[in-house]
């Protein structure tokens, strides 16, 4: 089956004086799938990341060659709404995503701008908030929550357009067990229910959520892992690639 996401000879760089930031990005990312991105601070993640949700260059300027085709369009051809009905992202600064004064306004706020109707988007945020089962959330202040339900709140942002495509970047780093174990399970449930999604993480123990694992260096993707090694081989070969870099 073809790709979601198709990246081919992907490079950026943010202003003519700075280095490339991704170098010659060949990229297929499956539909369905789970695929964590990795790689030491600064490789490039989040600008790839931006890249592929179409932030880079429509809203964050830089030079950029190559091409990415999400779910068969290119995505220069695709306006920012159409573009968030295909891929949504969680921010890896989850508090400049949120800014609206209750949960459940932060859900309605996209349908709001495509003007959607009322009892429409009544729908969406019920919809949202039973598929990660935050009715508890549902009229608290996203600026009074814990890191967790920030996130669990960004996420249900992103929901209410339904995308295929979810890319959480770092949302699992900074969380308590509980948490983690939360946005876990959420990443599940959202899988089960067909969306493919990219988790951007630094922890070991997080990519092996993932079926496939790209590992990044220096602007360019080095290698892929099928996750399906048993996870000692895996943590050797994660704990290996990290190593080499510190040497
Ligand atoms: N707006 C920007 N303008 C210029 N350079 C930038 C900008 N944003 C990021 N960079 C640079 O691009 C490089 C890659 O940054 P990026 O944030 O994509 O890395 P990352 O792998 O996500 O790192 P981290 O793990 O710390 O989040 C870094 O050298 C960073 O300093
Ligand atoms: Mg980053």
């Amino acid at each position: 089956m073809k790709a979601i996401i198709e990246v081919r000879n992907l490079s950026f760089r943010y202003t003519n004086r700075d280095p490339l930031i991704l170098d010659s990005i060949d990229l297929d990312i499956e539909r369905g799938s789970i695929t964590s991105i990795a790689g030491l601070s600064g490789c490039g993640k989040s600008t790839l990341a931006f890249c592929l949700c179409g932030a880079i260059p429509k809203s964050m300027p830089g030079i950029m060659e190559g091409s990415i085709m999400i779910d068969g369009a290119d995505i220069k051809e695709l306006s920012l709404p159409n573009l968030a009905k295909k891929i949504g992202m969680v921010f890896q600064d989850v508090d400049n995503q949120l800014f609206l004064p209750t949960v459940e306004s932060e859900i309605a706020f996209a349908p709001e701008n495509l003007c959607l109707p009322y009892e429409d988007i009544e729908k969406i945020i019920n919809r949202v908030i039973s598929m990660l089962n935050i009715g508890h959330l549902r009229y608290k202040n996203p600026s009074h929550l814990s890191g967790g339900e920030k996130h669990l709140a960004a996420i249900a942002s992103i929901l209410s357009l339904d995308p295929d495509i979810i890319i959480l970047d770092e949302v699992l780093s900074e969380l308590d067990r509980e948490n983690k174990e939360l946005i876990k399970n959420v990443i599940k449930i959202l899988n089960e229910a067909g969306k493919t999604i990219i988790i951007i993480d630094h922890s070991i123990k997080n990519l092996m959520v993932a079926d496939t694992i790209l590992l990044m260096r220096k602007g360019r993707i080095e290698d892929r892992i099928e996750v399906d090694d048993s996870h000692e081989l895996l943590y050797n070969r994660l704990t290996d690639f990290y190593l080499q870099q510190q040497q």
